[in-house]
């Protein structure tokens, strides 16, 4: 996996530059360019697993608070050495599930839909993550419906895809269409190992409009008419293994061109490679003792 260098042109948004040591990428492979993004993230500095409320989590079990934030960091890191923008909010003791940002809203030129969370544990992230949007300048929507955000909420080109079966609602979907005016799809999550929807489809070309927007995903993740709605809408979509899903690979960040991934998923950052992307791997095996990897801990500011 690529080592990271600030100085190297590679990392820069916006940037065309191919490296010479990429030669495992395949000649056709298109040409990615990478484009600036805006993430909001979370110390966990209250990080632990206190509850159970996705087959990950196992409050049995020591976490490693300490390791967790070194983790953390190094995500961290890494957006901002790829030049992105990544601003912070402050965690709140009692919250330890609070580092999983993704799941604080959904937000769209200025527009912060609310999360409304399904279980109490995770509640008053709700608000707190509201509070955060109006102090730096979004439009709050306080949802009416259930949904977890970016965790079940993704945005491909100008389509919303939009995941139900553990967590957010089928009414949270009628909700964001009515919010945003956007085509919404409703995908049905049927495998308790991928509860959220972005830890089954990530999002890989998001920028450039319909045409050329892609995702990856795992199909046992969904139920047969999902899977045919998937097929349809992305017949070039990146088909990764269950190996690699069952790590949380698919829980990754794309800027268009390099895209944050688990370490271990190598089937998934080899088929990245060949598909002309650059794959950083980085290790938050803390963190996915909560359930959650490299999507979960960010959340897209879009203004
Ligand atoms: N423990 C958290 C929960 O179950 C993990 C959230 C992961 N976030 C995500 N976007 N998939 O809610």
């Amino acid at each position: 996996m690529t080592a990271i260098d600030s100085t190297d042109a590679r990392f820069r948004p916006g940037s065309r530059e191919r490296a010479s040591d990429t030669s495992a990428e395949s000649d056709t492979a298109p040409r990615r360019v990478s484009s600036h993004r805006t993430y909001l993230m979370c110390r966990p500095e209250h990080f632990t697993v206190s509850y159970r409320i996705n087959p990950w989590m196992h409050p049995q079990e020591p976490t490693d608070t300490r390791k967790a934030v070194e983790q953390w960091t190094t995500l961290y890191e890494t957006f901002v050495r790829l030049g992105h923008d990544v601003h912070l909010i402050d965690p709140i003791p009692g919250l330890p599930d609070m580092v999983y940002t993704a799941n604080g809203g959904f937000i769209i030129d200025g527009v912060a839909y609310g999360a409304l969370f399904t279980y109490p544990q995770r509640a008053p992230e709700g608000p707190a993550f509201m509070e955060w949007f109006g102090q730096n300048g979004f439009r709050v929507v306080e949802p009416k419906q259930v949904n977890e955000g970016e965790g079940d909420i993704l945005l491909v080109g100008t389509r919303i895809l939009a995941g139900t079966g553990f967590r957010s609602s089928v009414e949270s979907h009628r909700e964001l269409a009515e919010v945003f005016g956007r085509e919404v799809v409703t995908l049905k999550l049927v495998d308790p190992r991928f509860y959220h929807l972005d830890t089954a489809i990530a999002v890989l070309d998001p920028l450039d409009g319909d045409e050329n927007a892609n995702i990856g995903y795992v199909p046992a993740a969904f139920d047969e008419a999902s899977r045919r709605k998937l097929e349809e809408l992305y017949p070039d979509a990146v088909i990764v293994s269950e190996e690699d899903a069952g790590i949380l690979g698919l829980n990754s960040i794309s800027d268009g061109y390099n895209v944050v991934i688990a370490k271990r998923a190598v089937g998934f950052e080899k088929q990245l490679r060949e598909r002309g992307y650059n794959p950083i791997g980085v290790d938050l095996s803390e963190l996915l003792r909560g359930g959650g990897g490299v999507k979960c801990c960010t959340l897209e500011l879009r203004r």
